[in-house]
């Protein structure tokens, strides 16, 4: 099959969360199994500077439609591997900058016509490089209105219909809502500003499109592709979810075992498995001695690697200070993001330098090495479509404590539930249950046959991609 894949992110070239890491191991074992494979993003400062985009080729020059303006780009190209391409949309006023998508306090203030540009780009792209692909997957509300441009462009120049076009949900809570006059840079049809359209209460709604529009929709994980129909975790689009008769589909998503591997892993300092687990201490050592803390320390360890936003529910483990001012515990975070959450982490390592350790920025390194050195690996997140770090922490032996929420329920078996099954402990979404869920690790740490049990099971659990790009090729064959 030919598969585009059009995002804003994907591992190693542009990255702020688990949606690159999705899209770059996906889109790598489709090249694998011998599908051919292009993936269009944004060309981002940090993506253009990376060795293999240093070598890319420019391609194309596009002019695209605003409104009633021509904007001119680039389109430029490199593969990684065989049966891959890397497509970079390039505009320096809209891309070369520091960061993807704000400026770390607020969103950037053109990123409407940032993203429409982008999108309008990649239909481009795709139409003049005659790239023919049979399927045109897009992610989350960057790329949503592609399968709508898809459509116009096959109208005005009498393509085919052919290509099947789907969309993938990552996080249905940003949906690249804007003021009601971006949608003149759309130049779609004016009855597409309706409730039938882009419409959502006075504003536009780009994944609203996205989700009405595309052949098929699919999430990433089953959990959540239930939670989304709700007004509890539909963020408002719960009715629009529903209105897609033949539902919306939640496919799990996997872990690029080339990335994350404790046998293989060059980014910690030693290697381990499930059979021999001694490359873990000397991890946690190591751990330990980045955050400052005494390397000896022998109680639980606990780890977090996040962005620093609501949904990580760093309000309910902030609720919860006391158990880790007062047990003998060490805590580590590796997390950026809102400011107010990271002064307040602060806060709590001010009051125990000893016990808590922060580090706010991004670091691949060190959020390996959590998850290599931790005893256990925090998550209470508010919300959570899928989910990569508790799979990752299972891998490298690390148990997850998480709540009860999307995919983490579909990817955590509670150890108190499932006595022989367990490979974690779960909690409600709120402080209480949250301060239960530690008092229960504390007891499975002192408990150390079982401890290794739970998580020798988790390390030994299968969070390949083969399973979930079998469902994403059944999914593609049953579109087309
Ligand atoms: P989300 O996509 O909602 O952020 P996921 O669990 O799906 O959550 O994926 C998060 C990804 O981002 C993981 O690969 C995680 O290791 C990574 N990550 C998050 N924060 C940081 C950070 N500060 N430094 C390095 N990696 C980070
Ligand atoms: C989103 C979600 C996260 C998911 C990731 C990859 O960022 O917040 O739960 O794992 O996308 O699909």
């Amino acid at each position: 099959m030919k598969i585009v894949h059009i995002a804003s992110e994907v591992f190693p070239y542009m990255k702020t969360g688990g949606l690159a890491d999705v899209v770059g191991a996906l889109s790598s074992t489709q090249a694998d199994s011998g599908h051919e494979v292009s993936v269009i993003i944004p060309g981002y400062r940090l993506a253009m500077s990376h060795p293999d985009a240093l070598q890319s080729e420019r391609r194309l020059r596009l002019k695209i439609e605003m409104g009633e303006k021509f904007i001119s780009g680039d389109v430029r190209v490199f593969s990684p591997k065989r049966n891959l391409s890397i497509y970079l949309i390039c505009r320096d006023e809209f891309f070369d900058r520091r960061n993807p998508y704000g400026n770390g306090e607020r969103d950037y203030e053109d990123n409407a016509e940032r993203f429409i540009f982008f999108a309008k780009s990649a239909v481009e792209a795709i139409r003049l490089l005659d790239l023919q692909p049979d399927i045109v997957h897009s992610h989350d509300w960057q790329a949503s209105l592609a399968p709508i441009f898809l459509r116009f462009s096959e109208r005005r120049y009498g393509l085919t219909l052919a290509i099947k076009t789907i969309l993938t949900i990552h996080n249905i809570a940003y949906q690249g809502l804007f003021p009601s006059a971006v949608f003149e840079l759309t130049n779609l049809p004016r009855e597409l500003n309706s409730v039938d359209g882009l419409e959502y209460y006075g504003q536009v709604n780009l994944l609203k499109g996205g989700i009405l529009f595309a052949d098929q929709v699919t999430t990433v994980s089953p959990r959540y592709a239930k939670e989304i129909q709700t007004t509890e975790f539909g963020f408002g689009l719960d009715g629009v979810v529903l209105s897609r008769s033949e539902g919306i589909i939640g496919l799990i998503n996997g872990v690029d075992t080339q990335v994350w591997n404790p046998k293989t892993d060059t980014l910690i300092p030693a290697r381990f498995s499930s059979n021999d687990l001694k490359g873990k201490a000397t991890c946690r050592t190591a751990l330990l001695r980045v955050a400052g803390f005494n390397p000896q320390f022998t109680g639980p360890l606990y780890g977090i690697v996040c962005r620093l936003v609501e949904q990580k529910g760093m309000d309910l483990l902030l609720e919860n200070e006391e158990f880790f001012l007062k047990q003998n515990c060490r805590l580590v975070i590796l997390g950026s993001g809102d400011q107010k959450i990271e002064a307040r982490i602060r806060e709590l390592q001010n009051q125990a330098p000893d016990k808590v350790f922060l580090n706010p920025k991004l670091d691949e390194a060190m959020s390996h090495l959590i998850e290599a050195g931790s005893d256990f690996f925090v998550m209470p997140s508010l919300f959570e479509p899928c989910g990569l770090n508790q799979m990752y922490s299972q891998i490298y032996g690390t148990v997850p404590i998480v709540s009860r929420v999307g995919g983490l329920v579909d990817t955590v078996i509670d150890i108190d539930e499932y006595a022989t099954r367990g490979t974690g402990i779960t909690h409600e979404p709120n402080a209480e249950s949250l301060r239960a869920a530690l008092k229960r690790s504390l007891v499975l740490f002192a408990d150390k046959a079982t401890y290794q049990e739970v998580q020798k099971r988790g390390m030994q659990t299968d969070f390949s991609w083969k399973k979930a790009t079998l469902g994403y090729e059944k999914l593609y064959s049953d579109a087309l």
